[in-house]
């Protein structure tokens, strides 16, 4: 029995809190990519698999990796430990994770966009959900369970382009000469992104999140058919099976934009990335929805003087009971852990 199958008493675990728009207990904080490499004992457990993906599909790992941030801080949500692609990977397109290159992919055209749509999932993706399940029956009931998924656009970002590349050229033009085939490969990506997220959903978790890494490509002419479209389609996809589901979009990089984000992708809070001033956040965005962000994960790398003063910044600029404490993007892999500990402690003495 999951604590989803439970109707929650009045009390909902701070970050459930604040995205269904009640007071938390205290200021939620959790961190992107707080489960991964600068973790030593991450380390040490990843190097029981040659490849990435192994590890993702193996259960045990996939749960422990997921609850080592949990041991070693007070943290208010574990995220489960996969990865966006996992989506093209569990569809038969071939996924490798190369040291030191990042993710290279078999590029994915109009003809592979037809077969995509014939093909059936993996039963591999049952691997994610039982390390779903596995986390969520080891996890304090005060602590939520984050699942997540990428954005049409940011995985069909490494499909077009097969693998990372510069400013995502080749997508963009695409983009621009409305090619039909690449508006067929977002649909389908919202059909299989709302069965993974409510497959996520089933097997225990909380709250929902989708990373459009590259939503910092696109121009104005661009948002509205690739990065607020395609994730209001998946909100609406997943809330008609799930309609108290809370999930937060994390459009990287949209800068002023994130008020027609907030506004068109149906999303419950929206991540704010380093760059935007705290001032505009709460004098645009904190009326329409709570915020999630925005410490520079390189301020996190630095530590010191820079650090402190800038978590305090953040606190003072944002209300509990409408921010999330959060960085602006994922934990660098050179990060010193003492930092994290730091940055929670500053947070929970504030609360004080
Ligand atoms: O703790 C967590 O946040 C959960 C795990 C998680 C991973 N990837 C693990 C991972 C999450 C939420 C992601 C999301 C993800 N993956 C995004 C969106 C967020 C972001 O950072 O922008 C993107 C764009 C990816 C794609 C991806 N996966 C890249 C570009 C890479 C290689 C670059 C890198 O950081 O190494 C990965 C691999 C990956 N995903 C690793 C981890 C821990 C490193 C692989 C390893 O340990 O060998």
């Amino acid at each position: 029995m999951y604590r989803n199958d439970v109707s929650k008493g009045a009390c909902s675990p701070p970050l459930e809190a604040v995205l269904e728009g009640s007071c938390p207990s205290r200021r939620p904080v959790w961190f992107m990519r707080q489960a991964g490499r600068y973790l030593p004992e991450y380390r040490s457990l990843r190097l029981g698999f040659d490849h990435f993906l192994d590890f993702c599909y193996t259960p045990s790992a996939a749960a422990r990796a997921t609850l080592q941030p949990i041991e070693r801080y007070d943290l208010d949500a574990a995220i489960i430990f996969s990865d966006i692609l996992v989506i093209p990977d569990l569809y038969g397109v071939l996924v490798e994770f190369k040291a030191g290159e990042g993710p290279c992919l078999s590029p994915v055209g109009e003809e592979e966009v037809v077969r995509l749509r014939e093909r059936k999932r993996s039963s591999k993706v049952e691997a994610i959900f039982e390390a779903l399940s596995r986390v969520r029956s080891e996890l304090s009931p005060s602590l939520s369970l984050i699942g997540f998924c990428g954005a049409p656009w940011t995985v069909a970002s490494y499909m077009v382009e097969g693998g990372k590349s510069v400013e995502r050229e080749n997508l963009r033009l695409l983009a621009y000469r409305r090619e039909p085939w690449l508006f067929a490969l977002m649909d389908w990506l919202v059909d299989v992104s709302i069965d993974f997220l409510c497959g996520q959903v089933e097997a225990g978790a909380n709250v929902l999140q989708i990373f459009d890494t590259w939503a910092v490509d696109l121009s104005e002419e661009l948002r509205p058919h690739f990065c607020y479209d395609p994730i209001l389609r998946i909100v609406k996809g997943v809330k008609s099976r799930f309609p108290k589901i809370p999930i937060i979009g994390f459009a990287r990089g949209l800068g002023v934009a994130q008020i027609d984000f907030v506004t068109h992708a149906g999303v419950d809070a929206c991540g704010v990335e380093a760059g935007i001033s705290r001032g505009w956040i709460r004098d645009n965005l904190l009326d329409r929805c709570p915020v999630q962000g925005n410490l520079d994960p390189v301020c996190l790398m630095a530590g010191g003087e820079a650090l402190d003063g800038a978590v305090r910044n953040i606190l003072e600029a944002f209300p509990k009971d409408r921010h999330i404490f959060n960085l602006g993007h994922g934990i660098k892999p050179g990060t010193d852990p003492e930092h994290l500990s730091k940055v929670i402690s500053l947070i929970r003495d504030y609360d004080h």
